[in-house]
């Protein structure tokens, strides 16, 4: 039999972690063989008695005569650098509880429940270390309690839907969930905290999804394989973190950073890494002037590729993604996309060519390869196709897994299922092998993992403005600050210009697009309209685009109110300047900024907003573009048109 070292042995304990601050505090109950946990904030309840456990197949689940056997604490503080992002240094502060529990009899099976409790929240996961007769475990099911008030509103989007998690936010009440849906799953509690439940470091593992199960508990969902497991692991093995971000108000949920706090550091040098900004042969498609596939008017062409580079030099862009340069977009491409190919160009295309071209201007391309989700296909070709880019001083790629479902060894398997995880991380390990940053559209879910692997610039999974022409209304981007992006950065695929174009009609002012470059973070920021739009229609709105950076130093969220309204203002990494970004619903807004955020002295402030008359529907391009001197004593105030937004530039000039 084998055993830990036993400071006691107990079926039953209850103990409490308190966060550093004495607000947050976490209980840990083992009672009648079952493991429980409780959470409260200032001594009101957040979660209720909620219970943990793993089923395995074929094995009893690891919840029979229990025993604790060892508590193991650890007091951390320590801030850590991120190498890019929306904060530069975060504060990793926790007190931890590791339980450590055995079976006392059958098959002595032993495993750990690790807690952290953080002042903004609660994470744990299952740690189950290698032992005899024991070393590869299915898991059947996960049974993480997560007990919610029902009275609790929720913010949510569907799981295990064709489009993945690129879905419309629905406001609900927790008690009439009747779907199992994405994390994180943001709510507001009747005792008016703001939580968001998801998880952090996910590897080798189906993606934890939330449903209401029939205790009519908040529990996990782990995404199923097509065998109907969740997951096949060896020991040693451990969970991702399941976290309970709590906030005061949602914008406290904004800067939350426990995602990031749990991850690894970094796993090598990846100094090379370099966020970017970048143009695209690409909305022209959206709006039907070009086309993926080849013919008379593919956009993928050498000459096209050569003007695009011109025009990013022109704007002050470094990048220039290409779509459709490759082999397998003819005819219906979604339905046979089996057949792509990563290292074949279409014939009015030279990668090398290009790829020359663009670096002796001083231009990354942005490499393309559309999946199509055929895994099976891209993995055959993954090696290659890197090297292909990589010869070719491809620095970056943007990955698509468009289909519904993925193939995965001649299977049908969800996209944020274990298999599609483990898929995903092997081009993210890959590409940093190869020192190329990746951009994954249809990805999985952010937990956090580029803090480990900071080639992960960017990801979309969620929808993204290529939904415009009806499909997206004015609320949606003021849901993702408290939704989907404190899973991380997300290719919104901003600065759309032609607002009233005929094929994609936008849903925003044009005010509201620049906005955007701040309220969505992105490692990698498209600047996604056509270029001669930016040159000949738009040049002074346009220089916010150009000055904007994409890397970060610290975030402040001013204003917001979820699916309403947000207003944040980040600072420069590399510069005293400032940049404040501000969206609204359909409702007009007029808000006061207090600049107190700004260190003393003078700043140029130029400050892009909605026209008095401005509208999405009626008058978006009414904007309003002012220029003045102030300081960190002043206020701002703003108008917001319905649909509308604003961006404000702050330079520091003394
Ligand atoms: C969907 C992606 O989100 C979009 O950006 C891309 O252009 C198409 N797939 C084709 O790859």
């Amino acid at each position: 039999m084998f055993k830990w070292a036993k400071w006691f042995e107990k079926d039953e304990l209850d103990r409490e972690i308190v966060s550093p601050n004495q607000r947050v505090k976490c209980r840990f109950i083992l009672k009648n063989n079952q493991v429980f946990y409780a959470v409260t904030k200032d001594g009101k309840t957040v979660v209720n008695y909620s219970r943990l456990t793993l089923f395995l197949c074929g094995e009893e689940p690891l919840a029979d005569k229990l025993r604790a056997v060892r508590v193991v604490k650890k007091s951390h503080d320590e801030t850590f650098e991120m190498l890019w992002g929306e904060q530069h240094f975060i504060r990793d502060h926790y007190e931890e509880a590791a339980f450590y529990i055995t079976e006392s009899a059958g098959a002595h099976r032993i495993f750990t429940i690790r807690f952290r409790v953080y002042d903004e929240g609660v994470a744990f996961r299952y740690e189950i270390p290698a032992q005899p007769k024991f070393r590869q475990v299915t898991i059947k099911d996960e049974y993480s309690e997560f007990n919610i008030d029902l009275n609790s509103v929720a913010w949510q989007i569907p799981a295990y839907q064709p489009d993945r998690y690129e879905y419309n936010y629905e406001k609900c009440l927790v008690g009439s969930l009747v779907h199992s849906v994405h994390t994180p799953l943001t709510m507001r509690t009747p005792t008016g905290y703001y939580l968001s439940i998801h998880e952090a470091a996910l590897y080798d593992y189906g993606s934890m999804t939330i449903k209401l199960d029939e205790n009519h508990a908040l529990k996990s969902d782990i995404t199923p394989l097509s065998d109907g497991t969740r997951a096949h692991v060896n020991l040693p093995f451990q969970t991702p973190w399941r976290m309970i971000m709590i906030g005061d108000s949602c914008l406290d949920l904004t800067v939350n950073r426990m995602m990031y706090c749990l991850n690894d550091p970094p796993s090598g040098d990846f100094s090379w890494v370099k966020t970017i900004k970048f143009l695209g042969i690409w909305w022209a498609m959206f709006v039907g002037e070009w086309t993926w596939a080849p013919g008379e008017r593919h956009g993928a062409t050498t000459e096209h590729a050569r003007q695009y580079i011109d025009a990013a030099v022109r704007l002050g862009i470094t990048g220039l993604l290409i779509e459709g340069w490759n082999d397998g977009w003819e005819g219906n491409w979604l339905e046979n996309g089996i057949n792509n190919k990563f290292m074949v160009s279409t014939p009015d295309f030279n990668l090398p060519e290009v790829a020359r071209y663009a670096a002796a201007k001083g231009v990354e391309i942005v490499g393309h390869h559309e999946t199509v989700g055929f895994v099976d296909n891209y993995e055959n070709q993954l090696d290659d196709a890197y090297n292909y880019y990589a010869a070719n001083g491809v620095h970056y790629i943007k990955t698509g897994y468009a289909g519904s479902m993925m193939v995965i060894n001649g299977r049908r398997e969800f996209h944020h299922s274990q298999l599609g995880v483990k898929h995903y991380q092997k081009t993210v390990e890959l590409a940093a092998r190869k020192h190329i940053c990746l951009d994954i559209h249809e990805p999985i879910k952010g937990t956090g993992i580029e803090r480990t692997f900071p080639n992960l610039l960017s990801r979309e999974g969620a929808r993204g403005q290529e939904y415009e022409g009806g499909a997206l209304n004015p609320s949606h981007a003021c849901y993702l600050p408290y939704t989907r992006l404190l899973a991380g950065g997300m290719d919104y695929t901003n600065g759309i210009f032609d607002i009233t174009n005929s094929i994609k009609r936008i849903s925003t002012t044009l005010a509201r697009q620049i906005a955007y470059f701040v309220t969505i973070y992105s490692g990698m920021a498209m600047a996604a309209d056509r270029p001669f739009i930016y040159e000949e229609r738009f040049p002074e709105v346009y220089e916010f685009i150009r000055d904007v950076p994409t890397n970060f130093e610290i975030t402040v969220p001013l204003i917001g109110e979820i699916g309403e309204c947000y207003v944040v203002a980040r600072k420069d990494r590399n510069s005293e300047n400032w940049f404040v970004g501000g969206v609204t619903d359909t409702e007009a807004r007029r808000v006061h900024i207090n600049l107190d955020f700004l260190s003393a002295g003078v700043y140029r402030a130029k400050i892009f907003s909605d026209s008095d008359d401005a509208h999405y529907r009626d008058n978006p391009y009414g904007i309003s573009i002012v220029e003045k001197h102030v300081g960190k004593n002043d206020f701002l105030e703003l108008y917001l048109a319905p649909g509308g937004g604003f961006a404000i530039e702050l330079i520091k000039i003394q």
